[in-house]
């Protein structure tokens, strides 16, 4: 029998979750009693459902996730938790706790993640905690953790609990007079099971195979040393028939090879550069843990996450689970290019914009009024869990070239041309200083929301601009009514145009600006990107004084 310790603490200061729970360097979280603060407060915010409860834990395989792992297992006990449900060697990606928290009804789950950041000694690690419809806490949630870290005094914890996380099955432990259980299960299996009744795999399969008359549709899909790797093999492998070489950096990694996880055109280039070169249909990248994706067609042909969204939102015709459900409304975040919103207008579907963070689309999806969402930053999904899922999001693309016959481009040349095009782009200053970022987005918010700048007219390059709306995004949630203020400073044109500033809430150290870009065009669709948002860019660079304020001359990254 073990028994309980109570262990007298201090709080730390900043413990409070960002965009996507609470991420900060490895180095902070080895700080003595950092981590175990955090859980206990995690645990404190349940504190009157918490006793008896069942849980699920994992992460995408980064460094310090199995320690982080055992340290929830002693506190959980310490706690009174009956059961946690743990992926083998720590392994769960994000869409899979999601999935795992409501097909076993449990209160909730804790993600050992960093996302799409990098990992390793030096690099960062994060907790983030889920609620019992599988989503992100909410911004309530999220805050009483954080009030409960700045006053915690004492955690509790089972100091002489072993358990052995590499091994599937279920260990039992007497604590004091009760029993505690962790079982120790299929890191791929459960979300396995389901990706196969959402989406017809004999079908996808025979796309990837090919017959007498038409050839094997070519993937590679690139799970960059994250968490997904042994869903990529199990899936796209095993299931679904392609070869072994298709699965790229498919082994989960401590420091993810020393690549950033983050599937985009600079993060994943090595991809984009395999497909150019190759002879592939189709190619993915998923993130960290699991939930962002990047698709690309035929010569590293680029799908835009906002374009994605909306192809996917046209064609859900294609997909079991939504001949099943029926296609209820479509959702982005409020950065992400209006695509979508064309494809709601059209299918007279039900369409929210809602603040950058994933926690936001939930409710509309608990309230049934939600099934497909997603975000310029490589998030897409839908309410068959409360998470992105990116390798859903490769599955269902490979639903609709499995059931149109076209190519990744045909398809989205011809979306194009039904519903115009959105030109979108982002421009990342990341790692700036955060005062002076924080100054810039006071003078600019100053200056957009003074009398005269709605109706004011802006020249740059042959284009003149003139603004019909501007403010700093705030969103009252239909269903609870709750709202979330300051999420951004937009900008919006007469010709819908759009400019966008948001500082990150994902970094773990100085600021990262995102300037976001969206320009309508109904019949020119088959324009370069860049060179038709220069004008908007530029004015964005004026209006803002970025190059001021940061003494950044060009973004880190560009998608
Ligand atoms: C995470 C969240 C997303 C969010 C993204 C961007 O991936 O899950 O929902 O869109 O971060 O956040 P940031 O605040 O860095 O722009
Ligand atoms: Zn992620």
């Amino acid at each position: 029998m073990s028994t309980i310790v109570t262990v007298n603490t201090n709080p730390y200061e900043g413990q409070k979750p960002g965009t996507s729970g609470l991420r900060k360097k490895v180095k902070v979280f080895l700080q003595e009693n950092y981590t175990e603060n955090f859980i206990q407060s995690i645990l404190d915010a349940n504190k009157d459902v918490i006793v008896g409860s069942t849980l699920v834990v994992g992460g995408d395989g980064r460094y310090l996730v199995k320690e982080v792992v055992d340290k929830i297992i002693k506190i959980s006990a310490g706690n009174g938790v009956a059961r946690l449900l743990v992926g083998q060697n720590g392994i769960l990606s994000t869409p899979a706790v999601s999935h795992i928290i409501r097909k076993y009804k449990t209160l909730g789950g804790i993600v050992l993640t960093a996302s799409h950041n990098p990992g390793g000694i030096n690099n960062d690690f994060g907790i983030k905690f889920n609620c019992s419809n599988g989503g992100p806490a909410p911004d309530g949630t999220t805050n009483e953790i954080y009030k409960l870290s700045t006053a915690i005094k004492q955690y509790k914890i089972v100091p002489d609990i072993k358990c052995d996380i590499d091994t599937i099955g279920v260990q039992r432990f007497m604590v004091g007079d009760n029993e505690f259980v962790v079982e120790i299960i299929d890191s791929v299996k459960d979300y396995v099971e389901y990706m196969k009744e959402i989406f017809d795999f004999p079908k996808i399969k025979a796309l990837l195979q090919g017959s007498e008359q038409r050839e094997p549709f070519k993937i590679l899909i690139d799970a960059m040393n994250g968490v997904t790797g042994p869903y990529v093999r199990r899936i796209f492998v095993q299931e679904l028939g392609a070869a072994e070489r298709c699965a790229r950096r498919a082994e989960p990694l401590p420091d993810f090879g020393g690549a950033h996880p983050d599937p985009n055109l600079t993060y994943a280039a090595d991809l984009v550069a395999a497909v150019r070169a190759g002879d592939y249909d189709f190619g993915a990248a998923f993130d960290g843990d699991g939930d962002r994706n990047m698709i690309i067609g035929r010569g590293a042909f680029f799908v835009t996450p906002s374009d994605s969204l909306a192809l996917l939102a046209s064609q859900l015709q294609h997909i079991p689970y939504f001949q099943r459900t029926g296609v209820r409304g479509f959702a982005r975040s409020m950065p992400t290019a209006a695509a979508v919103d064309r494809v709601a207008a059209d299918l007279g579907k039900e369409m929210f914009q809602v603040p950058t963070g994933w926690k936001y689309f939930g409710n509309l999806m608990d309230a049934g009024r939600l099934s497909l969402c997603g975000e310029e930053s490589f998030g897409t999904g839908s309410d068959h869990v409360r998470e992105k899922d990116g390798l859903w999001a490769a599955l269902a693309w490979l639903s609709v070239l499995a059931a149109t016959g076209q190519s990744v481009e045909g398809l989205l040349v011809a979306h194009w041309r039904k519903y115009g095009r959105n030109y979108f782009t982002r421009y990342d200053y990341e790692e700036c200083p955060s005062d002076p970022c924080n100054e810039m987005m006071q003078e600019l918010e100053k200056k957009i929301t003074e009398p005269g700048f709605v109706g004011s007219k802006h020249s740059s390059g042959d284009k003149t601009y003139v603004v019909a709306e501007a403010d700093n995004f705030s969103y009252m949630d239909p269903v609870d009514r709750s709202v979330a203020m300051k999420q951004g400073l937009r900008i919006v044109f007469e010709d819908g145009s759009r400019i966008v500033f948001r500082l990150s809430g994902t970094g773990s150290s100085g600021a990262t600006v995102r300037l976001y870009i969206d320009s309508y065009e109904d019949k020119d669709v088959l324009g370069d990107a860049q060179m038709k948002l220069k004008p908007l860019i530029e004015l964005a660079l004026e209006l803002s004084q970025l190059q001021k304020y940061t003494g950044r001359d060009a973004p880190t990254v560009i998608t």
